[in-house]
């Protein structure tokens, strides 16, 4: 793999598609199901573009939707990679609603992923680093580095619990 490091902005990702019927529950909202796919695809595409190598997600953070986006109303996804760590990196993917016909934009979810580089034999890869020069990047990354930590603890303790 190419381990030049890079920065949030070389990969920062942003998708945009109209909400059809077909994505719709019977009030004519997109369904969470539909949601939860596109932010894991945003997720991967700015990973992917910061790695350049195969993922798996490896976790979804807690997830609130917090207004309704209607048929006929844009979704936008935003996503950037916050932390990378050893093979295994954190991207945020925020949602926005924006009403066709005035322009209003309201974000509707906000998302923590990690996902995992992988080759094709399932071995883990080491991950390009990730350039945090400004203030507010480190300050992004720290705030990631402790979910992280939160993570992994959790995770700890399922596992036990399980065995147990
Ligand atoms: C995610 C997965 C690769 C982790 O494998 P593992 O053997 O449990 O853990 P590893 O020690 O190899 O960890 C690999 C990386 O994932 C991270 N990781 C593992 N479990 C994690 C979790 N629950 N949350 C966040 N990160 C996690 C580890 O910290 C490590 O990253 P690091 O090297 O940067 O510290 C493995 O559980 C898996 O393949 N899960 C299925 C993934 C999948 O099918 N996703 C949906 C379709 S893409």
């Amino acid at each position: 793999m190419d381990m030049t490091p890079k920065r949030a902005a070389d990969s920062a990702t942003e998708m945009v598609q109209v909400v059809l019927p077909n994505d719709a529950n019977p009030l004519g909202y997109i369904l969470g199901g539909t949601v939860m796919h596109l932010i894991d695809i945003a997720g991967a595409i700015a990973c992917h573009r910061h790695t350049r190598s195969l993922l798996v997600t490896a976790a979804v953070d807690d997830l609130q939707f917090l207004h309704p986006i209607k048929v006929g109303d844009l979704i936008i996804l935003k996503a950037c990679v916050t932390c990378v760590f050893t093979t295994s990196l954190e991207v945020q993917v925020d949602v926005f609603s924006e009403e066709t016909l005035t322009g209003k934009r309201q974000r509707t979810s906000s998302a923590f992923l990690t996902f995992a580089a992988i080759d094709r034999g399932g071995g883990r890869l080491h991950i390009p680093p990730l350039l945090v020069e400004t203030e507010d990047e480190k300050k992004v990354c720290a705030e990631a580095q402790a979910r992280r930590a939160a993570r992994l603890q959790k995770e700890a303790a399922l596992t036990a619990m399980r065995r147990s």
